[in-house]
C-alpha cells in the first residue's frame, strides 16, 4: 500500500490530522491498535481552547460541538469555604468550551467514515522504517496478516504508550519528567452539575474538581493517593470525600447518584526533544504529557496538529519544507508554556505528602493573591483559556 502520510494513533490528534489534511486533498492512512468503541470509552478531556474549535471549525467538524457544547465566560476557584471567580471573557475576551474528547473524538471519526477516510484499527506490531531516510514505510499485522505501506511522512500520534517515540533514537532525544506523588480519580454520573462554571478546589484534604458533560452529566475528580485502585472507592465513598473537599454551600447542594465511570489518572509532567527525526513528527500525548490540572493536554496536542499540518500543507502546496523544518521548535516554544501553567496550577492546588508548613503557607499566600491581583488572574485567564498559537 502506499500512502502520503501514515498517522499512528487514532485518538483526537491524529484523527484532527487525519481531517484535515483530507480537506486540503492530502491522503492519510490511520493505524490504531484498538477498537473504535475502545477509544470511544475512555472519558478524559471536557475543556476545548479556542484553538481547538477554530481546527474543528477548518476540518468541517465543529456542528455538533456548536449546537451542544456549553460556552464557559469563567472558573471557579475554591479554598476551604472560600470561593472567587476568574472571568475569562472580561480578562481575555475569550471564553472556553465544554465538550468532551469521546464527543470530539466521535464527531472525527463520523467525517472520516463520510469522506471513506482509511483507518485500520486493531493493528498490532506497528513498526516504523527509514524515518531518517526520504522513503520511509510503516509496517504492521491485523489478524495475523502482515501488512506494509510507503510514504512521504509519518505522524506519531500514538499517545505516551505508543511506539513512535521510542523509533527515535535513545541518544538523540532528551526527556525531562516529573511525576507526582498523586493521582485523579475521576467520576461520570447522571446528575446535575453542582455548580454552572468548573470549581477547581484546593481543600486540607486534597484537590478536587467539579467538572460537567452536559445538563444532567456531571464529572468529578479527587486527588487520591498513588496507590489507590478505583474499586477500592465505592460510589458513597467517593461522593462523602468529594463533600469534604468543596465549599460547605456546594456541598449542601451536590446531587448524587450512581457512577457510570470511576478511573484513575497518575499525574505526570513530560517532554521529549526534539518532536521530528527525519520524516517522523510526534504530536500530542507521544511527545509530552501534562497533570491534567488547568486542562490543557487535548489543547496542547491540537496545537502540535495545527503547526503540524500547517507545515505539511505548505510542503505539499508549495514544495517549501520550512513549515515541517521549523515543526518541532514551533511545537515545543508552545507545549513548555502549557508544561510550565500546569505544573503550577497542580502546584497550587494539591496537597503534597511532603508539604512543610511553610509550603502550606505559600500556597495560601499564592491564592490569597490571585484571588486580589488583577494581573495575577489576568496571567491565569490568558493561559487557561490557551496562549495564541
Ligand atoms: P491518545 O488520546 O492517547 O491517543 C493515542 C492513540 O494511539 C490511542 O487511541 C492508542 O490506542 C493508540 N496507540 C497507542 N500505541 C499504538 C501503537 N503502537 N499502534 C497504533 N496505535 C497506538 N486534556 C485537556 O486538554 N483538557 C482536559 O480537560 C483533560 N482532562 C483529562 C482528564 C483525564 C482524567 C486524563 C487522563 C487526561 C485529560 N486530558 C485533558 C488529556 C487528554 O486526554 C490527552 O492529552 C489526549 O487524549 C491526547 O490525545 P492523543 O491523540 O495525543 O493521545
Ligand atoms: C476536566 C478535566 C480537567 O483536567 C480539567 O482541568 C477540567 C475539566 C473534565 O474532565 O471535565
Amino acid at each position: 500500500m502506499q500512502t502520503q502520510v501514515v498517522i499512528v494513533g487514532g485518538g483526537p490528534s491524529g484523527l484532527l490530522l487525519s481531517q484535515l489534511l483530507h480537506v486540503r486533498g492530502i491522503d492519510s492512512i490511520v493505524l490504531e491498535r484498538k477498537t473504535k468503541d475502545y477509544v470511544l470509552g475512555r472519558i478524559r478531556a471536557g475543556v476545548l481552547e479556542q484553538g481547538l474549535l477554530g481546527l474543528m471549525a477548518e476540518a468541517g467538524v465543529d456542528a455538533r460541538m456548536k449546537a451542544e457544547g456549553l460556552r464557559h465566560d469563567g472558573t471557579l476557584i475554591s479554598y476551604g469555604d472560600e470561593t472567587f471567580r476568574i472571568d475569562f471573557a472580561k480578562l481575555t475576551g475569550t471564553p472556553v468550551m465544554v465538550y468532551g474528547q469521546t464527543e470530539v473524538t466521535r464527531d472525527l471519526y463520523a467525517a472520516r467514515e463520510a469522506a471513506d477516510g482509511v483507518i485500520e484499527f486493531n493493528v498490532e506490531n506497528v513498526a516504523i522504517h527509514g524515518a531518517d531516510t526520504d522513503t520511509p514505510s510503516v509496517t504492521y499485522e491485523v489478524g495475523g496478516d502482515a501488512r506494509r505501506i510507503d510514504c512521504d511522512f509519518v505522524a506519531g500520534c500514538d499517545g505516551f504508550h505508543g511506539v513512535s517515540r521510542q523509533t527515535i533514537p535513545l541518544d538523540l532525544r532528551t526527556e525531562y519528567e516529573k511525576v507526582y506523588p498523586f493521582g485523579w480519580l475521576g467520576i461520570l454520573s447522571e446528575t446535575p452539575p453542582v455548580s454552572h462554571e468548573l470549581i477547581y478546589a484546593n481543600s486540607e484534604r486534597g484537590f478536587a474538581l467539579c467538572s460537567m458533560r452536559n445538563d444532567n452529566l456531571s464529572r468529578y475528580y479527587i486527588q487520591c493517593s498513588m496507590s489507590d485502585r478505583p474499586k477500592d472507592w465505592t460510589d458513597e465513598a467517593f461522593w462523602q470525600e468529594l463533600k469534604r473537599r468543596i465549599p460547605r454551600d456546594r456541598a449542601e447542594q451536590l446531587v448524587t447518584g450512581p457512577s457510570i465511570e470511576k478511573s484513575i489518572a497518575p499525574l505526570r509532567s513530560f517532554v521529549t526533544e526534539p518532536m521530528r527525526w527525519g520524516r517522523l513528527f510526534l504530536c500530542g500525548d507521544a511527545a509530552h504529557i501534562v497533570p491534567p490540572t488547568g486542562a490543557k493536554g487535548l489543547n496542547t496536542a491540537a496545537s502540535d496538529v495545527h503547526y503540524l499540518y500547517t507545515g505539511l500543507r505548505q510542503f505539499y502546496e508549495t514544495g517549501n519544507s520550512e513549515g515541517i523544518d521549523s515543526y518541532s521548535d514551533r511545537a515545543l516554544a508552545r507545549v513548555w508554556k502549557a508544561e510550565r501553567f500546569s505544573w503550577w496550577f497542580s502546584s497550587l492546588m494539591h496537597r503534597y505528602p511532603d508539604q512543610s508548613p511553610f509550603d502550606l503557607r505559600m500556597q495560601q499566600a499564592e491564592l490569597a493573591f490571585l484571588r486580589s491581583n488583577a494581573a495575577a488572574q489576568q496571567a491565569m485567564a490568558e493561559n487557561y483559556v490557551g496562549l495564541p498559537y
